[in-house]
């Protein structure tokens, strides 16, 4: 496979040299002197190794930025890759290791194994050259980084698999070594990262653990590293400058906070979100019952009205974070915390409330339903916790035979749009892509993102001209 080597013979940074007061057990904001001290050894780093970066240095390297080489653990994934590539790109030495063949095998042909805006030129640019794949953990041995960006989920009693992660990291502490910052990127129950330090304190006495979230919107990880704050903290001094020195690579401005307080942040911001579609989607079904248009509603008190310029457009809040970390937070507080666990109710049932439009229409039972739209949110072609797929099944329960289409997504089961559109009596547009929001389908359709422009009541086939305004795509399609 190309690319699957590692730069065995590449001349190690050792970061710690340059942390000084470093094994101290962070428990606040750094002070000062710990961060000048970073500052100054960036130079250090940069005049020992600068020679190795013959052809991709950039201008953050001529800037003396230190360049670390970085194990990725989980980095073919969806939050891994697009900060393997950004790395890559400031001119750090990266190696992605995944246990994902299909992924690992399209990456070493220079093919995205998802969509990623922007990602297939920097794979090309720096594949093969400070880019590498592997499946074979002991690459990850000689990195002066390892970041892990697995998976966290919740198991099936809505509750955190902390584990999961204590027993990745112990599989693979074997390859580590403790003169290496272990940085946490996954989104993580509060406390995990202080329970991963532990653990790998026991056996690599000294490693510097961080957790760093990742704050990207899928799809545009790219863009958005570089442009947004990020939260950076560690469990002890030299920690904290690690990571801010690696992120400050890649990123405009970093913030720190402590490990927990960080945990915290990302819960919050996806919680935040996950609540928000939450009062959408329960306003959008009052309306509903009420045969009002929500986006007629929306339309009136959003205008000129900047107290309400935060209201989402309803549709089918999923996909894998939103919900999982709602429901971390809410395990957290040790199940009592009713906003979020209200939202999960008002959310999840969705596609119960587009059947009971249809319903309101006509009888389902052995009628067939179009749905237009299998991924999570519009234009992706991940399907991860998608309510198309819940809506398919309440039908299938309703007597009713769900045809589903999804330009972007492959499954043996899917059908051509223009077989879904002549066979189906009813439609449903279930994630809002942009090549849907022309259709002018003779059966009623059930719109909830009002995609169409035509409202978020049923319309009956063969629209007239549109009733609501059109809602900005970044509203439709922003969702994680
Ligand atoms: N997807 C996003 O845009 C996004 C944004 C912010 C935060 N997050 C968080 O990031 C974390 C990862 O999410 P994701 O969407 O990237 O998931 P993902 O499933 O796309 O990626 C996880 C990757 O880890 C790999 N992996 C799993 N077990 C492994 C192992 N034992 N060794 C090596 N690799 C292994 C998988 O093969 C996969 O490629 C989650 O906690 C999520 O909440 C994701």
């Amino acid at each position: 496979m190309r690319g699957q080597h590692d730069h065995v013979g590449f001349r190690r940074c050792s970061d710690r040299r340059h942390a000084t007061n470093a094994s101290r057990v962070y428990g606040g904001r750094i002070r000062s002197s710990a961060l000048g001290s970073a500052a100054a050894s960036g130079g250090r780093c940069d005049r020992a190794r600068g020679s190795r970066y013959n052809g991709i240095r950039s201008n953050r390297v001529e800037m003396s930025m230190t360049l670390d080489s970085v194990g990725i653990i989980g980095g073919c994934g969806h939050a891994g890759l697009p900060l393997g590539l950004s790395l890559a790109k400031a001119g750090h030495d990266v190696t992605l290791y995944d246990i994902d063949k299909r992924a690992l095998a399209m990456l070493a042909e220079g093919r995205m194994p998802f969509q990623e805006l922007g990602a297939e030129d920097v794979l090309a640019r720096h594949l093969g050259k400070n880019l590498h794949v592997s499946n074979v953990p002991s690459v990850l041995t000689n990195k002066d980084v390892v970041v892990c960006i697995v998976g966290t989920p919740i198991d099936e009693y809505l509750n955190p698999q902390v584990q999961r992660l204590l027993s990745l990291v112990d599989e693979l502490a074997t390859h580590l070594n403790d003169q290496q910052l272990f940085v946490l990127r996954s989104t993580l129950y509060p406390g995990a990262t202080a329970r991963v330090h532990e653990q790998l304190s026991r056996v690599l006495p000294g490693i510097d653990v961080a957790f760093c979230p990742e704050r990207i919107v899928q799809g545009n990880g790219l863009a958005e590293i570089g442009s947004l704050p990020q939260i950076v903290s560690g469990m002890t001094d030299s920690a904290l400058v690690r990571a801010r020195r690696l992120f400050e690579s890649i990123c405009k401005t970093v913030i720190e906070l402590t490990p927990m307080e960080a945990e915290l942040g990302k819960l919050f911001c996806n919680a935040w979100r996950y609540i928000a579609f939450g009062v959408a989607n329960q306003f959008y079904s009052v309306c509903a019952e009420n045969d009002i248009d929500y986006y007629r509603v929306r339309r009136a008190i959003v205008q000129d009205y900047p107290r309400m310029a935060g209201l989402p457009l309803a549709g089918f809040a999923a996909g894998p974070c939103l919900f999982k970390d709602t429901m971390q937070l809410s395990a957290f507080f040790p199940n009592d915390f009713p906003l979020g666990q209200s939202a999960m109710l008002v959310n999840e049932q969705m596609p119960r409330t587009v059947i009971r439009q249809l319903m309101r229409h006509t009888d389902i039972k052995n009628k067939t339903v179009g749905i237009l739209g299998m991924a999570f949110k519009g234009d992706s072609d991940d399907v991860r916790d998608s309510l198309a797929f819940k809506l398919r099944k309440l039908l299938i329960v309703e007597g009713a035979r769900p045809l589903c289409t999804d330009p972007f997504v492959q499954l043996p089961w899917l059908e051509r749009l223009d077989e879904v559109l002549s066979e189906a009596d009813l439609l449903v547009i279930a994630a809002p892509h942009q090549c849907y929001a022309e259709l002018k389908p003779r059966q009623p359709i059930v719109d909830v993102w009002n995609l169409l422009r035509l409202g978020g009541l049923l319309q009956s086939g063969a629209p007239a001209e549109a009733s609501s305004g059109r809602d900005s795509p970044a509203h439709r399609t922003g969702r994680k």
